[in-house]
């Protein structure tokens, strides 16, 4: 495979397919990077580390120590020596000095990529077992006896690099890590562009670009959780950088807590790009042998645009990154009755949806918010999960069996993390919710969260999930967590170690999610947080889908789902067609314009089928075959995006290509009608040029040379928010 280092053991290099990576040993002791780009055999590239500009004394100023430190490419920078950049890495030890200087120690190359504990990890193997290689770089602080691991993985069919970094105390006085990043790439600025994902609830991961300019930008989370507000992703293009062409260099972060993602220009137009926990409100203690490792940053480099990044994301996720079994599997179309009933349902009303459902070939009813305690708003109850008998007469078991009878599968609704103030669980244990002695905790959605740095807190709060699945036949379970997190702090942790608390709520959630994957290995999660709060690979390791937003309607959606898809494969967006009007904006929409948007994701329902007209009725099990049709092409396929609505105001359209290229689905959607215009050109991507391609309910016949350069010609519809699927399947060979 592609990691290789020359023989004087001073450059190191990561190839993948189509990239390189470089880096290279200055002055016999400092990592320096040296090149993140484009593929090449030659490793030679030590002249880039710039020492001989240094010795000629070019730049004369740089001979003393600081200036040196202050632009030189560091691999992993640190705080304290005068490199006045943001660090990687800032240490405090028993004396309250902050000095930490990293000198390289050595290296080693191992076949495999090593997990890492109690935390989510992209892994070898996957469907089709291919292989990793794994290159650790050494390099140590021989005053502080710490030892840092840099840790690159790679994959026979990935071109992403996988980022880790260990630190070790191999000294005799406690070490204290005030930030520990996963990440950090030092290069030349290249008149940068920046793209990143923001939003709030309801709006989640709208593509935001801007040009790179002097000092910081950073994106992050301090909720405790991913957040709707910022996506640990980050990317850098060269001006002009499309879909098809242009450079990128991205990271993203398997992980699903505080984390900052920044880019900083310097005053010689280096720049400095870096992706890790937040250190915000972080600390950890590191005793004497003890270590602490970070979660992954994924590194991805393209040359042919942002389409390329994106299908290298899709893909390293879907073989190497998510574990269940449903992965590669037709979810099962769902109806939730959450927009249909809010919590004023029985198992009546859900039985007479799962009954209409069923008509329609709907396959799997999940039980939303509001079946236990006595929930019947969101003041209460949050902690107490044993059946509300009022709603649910004979309990969990007896209706997940009614629906069984039905013929559709069954889901449920919990929210483990939290703790409503007016329920059993927090009169008998209030020092179980998080806050700080003393001080009022705020609440969130009148709730609180559950401390989960303890583990008798996340053993019960597993057990009361657990228990109900146990005793019941059940299909799915939808992971919800609606609020942030504040007012930090453990009842136990104590002083020192209070700076651990956001990392140690992190894993507590992934050892929940562990134990829930290992204990029910046939049970479909879907991830969800207040929408997409925690849509992150941290969160797809354990589930195969994540909730994208509370948002339904088509509209908001392509915006929604354009942000999710540039990192995240279609098979892992939760999409239902909403009720219409839409209760999150008022928009009305065609039934099937909801069905073409919600069909780039898991596909199902979230309304009241029992109140649908017979026409709709109908409308709905079209859909539901459609579905069944589709589906597999846009689970497994290439993902292209043809045009945005975020750019242009106007229309949406993306495209899924089958592996071997023989199919081809288009997905049209006309936001805005125009009159007196020309039809539209849709320049498709990825087909074989020397193939013809028919479209599906017509007899027209394209090559597909002709509909990458030339373009299909989509009419303009009559009305707004119009939409069209296009399904072309190769028909026969040119020559
Ligand atoms: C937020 C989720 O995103 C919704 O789908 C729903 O499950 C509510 N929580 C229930 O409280």
């Amino acid at each position: 495979m592609g990691i290789k280092v020359n023989k004087e053991g001073n450059i190191f290099q990561i190839n993948t397919e189509n990239s390189t990576y470089l880096m290279g040993i200055a002055y016999g002791k400092y990592l320096g990077h040296l090149y993140y780009g484009k593929r090449m055999e030659d490793m030679e590239g030590q002249y880039l580390l710039r020492v001989k500009e240094d010795e000629a004394g070019i730049n004369w100023h740089r001979r003393d120590k600081i200036t040196l430190m202050d632009s030189f490419y560091f691999e992993y920078p640190s705080w304290g020596v005068g490199d006045y950049r943001d660090p990687a890495l800032r240490v405090r030890d028993e004396g309250g000095f902050r000095v930490c200087e990293l000198e390289y120690e050595g290296y080693e190359i191992k076949s495999g990529k090593p997990c890492l504990e109690g935390m989510p990890a992209t892994f070898e193997g996957g469907e089709a077992g291919q292989k990793a290689q794994t290159l650790e770089i050494i390099l140590r602080d021989a005053l502080l006896g710490l030892k840092v691991l840099l840790r690159y993985s790679i994959f026979e069919d990935s071109d992403a690099i996988i980022r880790s970094v260990t630190a070790i105390n191999e000294g005799t006085q406690k070490l204290y890590l005030e930030k520990i990043l996963s990440a950090s790439l030092d290069m030349d600025n290249e008149d940068y562009q920046l793209f990143t994902l923001h939003g709030s609830w309801a709006r989640e991961r709208r593509i935001t670009g801007r040009t790179v300019s002097e000092g910081k930008h950073i994106v992050g989370s301090l909720r405790g959780e991913t957040s709707h507000q910022n996506q640990p992703f980050l990317a850098l293009t060269t001006n002009g950088t499309s879909q098809t062409s242009g450079d990128v260099i991205a990271m993203n972060f398997v992980y699903s807590g505080n984390f900052i993602a920044e880019t900083e220009l310097d005053h010689k137009d280096g720049i400095r790009m870096s992706m890790g926990i937040h250190p915000d409100g972080f600390e950890w203690v590191l005793k004497p042998g003890a270590s602490f490792t970070t979660p992954e940053v994924v590194m991805v480099y393209s040359s042919e645009g942002l389409g390329k990044m994106t299908r290298t994301f899709h893909s390293l996720y879907q073989n190497h990154l998510i574990c269940s079994k449903f992965l590669h599997q037709k979810r099962p179309i769902l109806i939730n009755n959450w927009e249909a009933t809010y919590f004023d349902f029985d198992d009546a009303k859900l039985l007479s949806i799962a009954k209409e459902a069923k008509k329609l070939g709907i396959e799997m009813l999940v039980m939303d918010d509001g079946w236990f305690g006595k929930r019947n708003n969101d003041e209460s109850s949050l902690g107490d999960w044993f059946v509300n008998e009022e709603k649910l007469r004979g309990g969990v078991a007896v209706l997940a069996e009614q629906v069984h009878e039905a013929g559709l599968k069954f889901g449920i609704w919990f929210e483990p993390e939290m703790i409503s103030p007016d329920s059993e669980l927090y009169r008998a244990h209030p020092d179980w919710a998080i806050q700080v002695p003393g001080r009022e905790p705020s609440m969130g959605r009148h709730q609180y969260v559950l401390d989960l740095t303890r583990q008798e807190v996340v053993d019960h709060a597993y057990e009361s999930v657990a228990k109900i699945l146990r005793s019941a036949s059940i299909d799915y379970v939808k992971w919800d967590m609606n609020r942030p997190l504040a007012d930090v702090g453990s009842f136990t942790l104590g002083a020192e170690y209070m700076g651990e608390f956001y990392h140690r709520y992190v894993l507590g959630v992934y050892q929940m999610q562990e134990r829930l994957m290992q204990e029910f290995p046939d049970l479909l999660l879907e991830n969800c947080s207040g929408g997409g709060a925690r849509f992150d690979p941290g969160m797809l390791y354990y589930s195969p889908q994540i909730w994208t937003s509370d948002d339904m309607d088509p509209i908001e959606r392509l915006t929604i789902q354009e942000g999710t898809a540039l990192v995240y494969p279609l098979s892992t967006m939760g999409a239902h067609i909403c009720v219409c009007p839409n209760h999150t904006v008022g928009r009305e929409t065609s039934m099937e314009t909801r069905a073409n948007v919600a069909l780039a994701g898991t596909f199902g329902y979230e309304l009241d089928i029992t109140k649908l007209t017979e026409e709709e009725k109908n409308e709905a099990k079209f859909f539901n075959q459609q579905y069944h049709k589709y589906h597999d092409l846009v689970r497994e396929g290439a993902y292209y995006r043809i045009a945005s609505y975020r750019e242009n105001q106007r229309y949406d359209c993306w495209q899924v290509n089958s592996r071997d290229r023989q199919e081809v689905l288009v997905t049209y959607v006309q936001v805005r009608n125009e009159p007196e215009q020309r039809s539209r050109r849709i320049r498709l991507q990825g087909l074989a040029p020397r193939l013809k391609y028919q479209l599906e309910g017509t007899e027209e016949v394209y090559s597909g040379e002709m509909l990458m350069n030339a373009g299909y010609l989509q009419e303009m519809m009559y009305g707004d928010y119009r939409s069209r699927l296009l399904h072309f399947t190769a028909v026969e060979s040119l020559n």
